[in-house]
């Protein structure tokens, strides 16, 4: 048996999507804002980069990143609720898409798909699934 106090679902879509319906789409970013991370993003990533946001959830900072003038980024998470919400409330920003994808699953984007990848707050949530799936203490 597990002796870790988190639920073995966590990390999983199901898990995701019901926090997501209980946060009622309401914008959180994890960790830093795009104001604080900015000068390394722009120092590395030239605006008219392809981006992927991976685990976007309802942070700010894709959309932040559009108004500084970066012009393609594909956001994904694990989460349909989640991806339904940021469509709706992103429809009419086109430099914005969402699509519902694992990280662990990425085979519908052909090679070089993109010039950078983030990951911001997500491998928390990996290696819980890590831990569940291979240890057992
Ligand atoms: C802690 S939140 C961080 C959200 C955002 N990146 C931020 O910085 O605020 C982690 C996000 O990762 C998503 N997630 C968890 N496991 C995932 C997976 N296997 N594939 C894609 N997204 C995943 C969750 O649904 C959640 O939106």
């Amino acid at each position: 048996m597990s002796s870790s106090s988190l639920p073995l679902s966590y990390g999983e879509a199901g898990y995701c999507d019901a926090r997501y319906v209980e946060e009622g789409g309401a914008s959180y970013g994890w960790y830093q804002r795009y104001a604080a991370l900015r000068p390394f993003v722009r120092r590395l990533v030239p605006p008219a980069s392809r981006l992927l946001m991976i685990g976007c959830g309802s942070v700010l900072m894709s959309e932040d990143m559009v108004a500084d003038g970066y012009m393609e980024i594909i956001n994904i998470d694990i989460s349909l609720v989640l991806i339904e919400m940021m469509r709706k409330k992103y429809f009419d920003l086109p430099q914005l898409q969402y699509m519902q994808m694992d990280v662990r699953d990425m085979s519908k984007f052909s090679e070089e798909s993109f010039d950078c990848a983030i990951v911001k707050g997500v491998s928390f949530f990996m290696l819980q699934w890590l831990s569940n799936k291979y240890l057992d203490y």
